[in-house]
């Protein structure tokens, strides 16, 4: 029955971490995952979070399944995280707000609902992307294009070039954009360029499609969230797939949404409509663990300024990290410009290394990095920075 099967070949990122995991090398450092860990190495488990358990616990609620939309306390909360509460498209309820099972369950959901509803529409991301951002919307049977976006030379954004593409997009193409913390470059629009790109968008009818798995470890969880709330200014119709994933630490809780922006009420409604019959069809509803840690952590004001404090402190041990990393690679190869490593952001940068150079600093050194050259800085802490800076050093020409 199976034999015709082709063998899977495995995900570059999961894939790199399980080999990671296999390494029996003591020494060995783990920048391949996008995953927080803290200066012990240690995956976090935010006091917030506990807090927010531990209340769920002592409540003893029952378990029923969740509406297939999820709950609406996180749905809410979802939106004025995003938004603000105050947004007049949240006002007019004009956003149709689904809890997903993580913002992949969001992104997958988007694309197969833009495949039934508008079914000529090609995606357009930027080059390089996430690599699942591809197999998502291919898998979805939506044809994916790029737009130029990193520019090796200078370490920043192909602006330029990247409107030019986007220009030349029929009406309806749907454009993937990083809302924050660009995955795998840590490079960003600054927001004059947000602010340029956007009446484009709205001039040519594209859809643009926001990522944001990664809000608060740029410049702050309000500050991340400028181009969402930027769109919604503009009174365009947008996607947007959020995660707590990495905000929270809470990887394995799948705790995700999506939010789509409508022209009114009576549209929101029916894009939750089809959102939902979407939903349905694949898993059913998202999971309760997920709803309750995150309406709780969101809306209990004592859990949500711990929150606030955690985000800043991880993305100020992320910097931290960025400095140490730039300080010893310039002080080791002194000539060489390292800035980009301060000036990238979030938990990833593009360090220029070549697949063949990624390889040696795998199998000589144990140190683990996507084969693109992305790094996860938030698997740097104080005890192995020195040795990654030594060893990036060492296969650096
Ligand atoms: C990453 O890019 O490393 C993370 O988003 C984890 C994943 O699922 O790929």
């Amino acid at each position: 029955m199976f034999q015709h099967l082709e063998p899977y070949a495995g995900d570059p990122i999961l894939s790199l971490n399980d080999a990671f995991q296999k390494d029996p090398r003591t020494d060995k450092v783990n920048l391949s995952i996008g995953i927080y860990f803290d200066n012990e190495g240690r995956i976090p488990v935010l006091q917030c979070v506990r807090d927010a358990e531990a209340q769920m616990l002592a409540e003893g609620g029952a378990k029923p399944y969740l509406p297939i939309e999820g709950a609406a306390a996180m749905r809410r909360a979802v939106q004025h995280l995003l938004f603000g509460a105050e947004h007049a498209a949240v006002k007019a309820g004009r956003i149709a707000t689904l809890q997903t099972v993580g913002s992949s369950g969001g992104l997958r959901v988007g694309a197969d609902f833009i495949k039934r509803w508008l079914p000529g529409s090609a995606m357009c991301m930027s080059d390089p992307s996430w690599d699942n951002h591809r197999a998502m919307f291919e898998g979805a049977g939506i044809a994916v294009h790029a737009y130029p976006y990193y520019d090796p030379a200078t370490g920043g954004v192909r602006f330029d070039a990247m409107r030019e593409a986007i220009a030349a997009l029929p009406a309806r193409s749907v454009v993937l954009l990083h809302a924050c913390c660009h995955n795998p470059t840590g490079v960003d629009l600054s927001r004059e360029q947000w602010q340029q790109l956007v009446p484009m968008l709205r001039q040519r009818e594209l859809l643009p499609y926001l990522d944001l798995a990664y809000q608060g470890y740029g410049d702050g969880i309000a500050e991340d969230a400028y181009a969402v709330r930027l769109l919604a200014d503009s009174g365009l119709s947008f996607f947007v797939a959020n995660s707590f994933s990495k905000s929270m630490s809470v990887y394995g809780e799948r705790a995700g949404a999506l939010s789509v922006v409508c022209s009114d009420a009576a549209e929101a409604e029916l894009v939750l409509g089809q959102l939902k019959a979407t939903v349905r069809r694949n898993y059913s509803s998202p999971a309760i663990h997920a709803a309750g840690i995150v309406s709780r952590v969101l809306t209990d004001p004592k859990l949500r300024g711990a929150w606030e404090a955690d985000v800043a402190a991880m993305r100020g041990r992320i910097q931290t990290m960025r400095r140490s990393l730039h300080a010893t690679l310039s002080a080791k190869k002194p000539g060489r410009d390292f800035g980009y490593f301060l000036t990238q952001r979030g938990m990833f940068s593009y360090t220029g290394l070549s697949a063949a150079q990624v390889d040696r600093l795998r199998e000589q050194y144990g140190v683990y990095l996507i084969r693109s050259g992305r790094i996860c800085v938030a698997g740097l802490n104080t005890g192995n920075v020195e040795r990654t800076a030594s060893a990036m050093a060492a296969v650096i020409d």
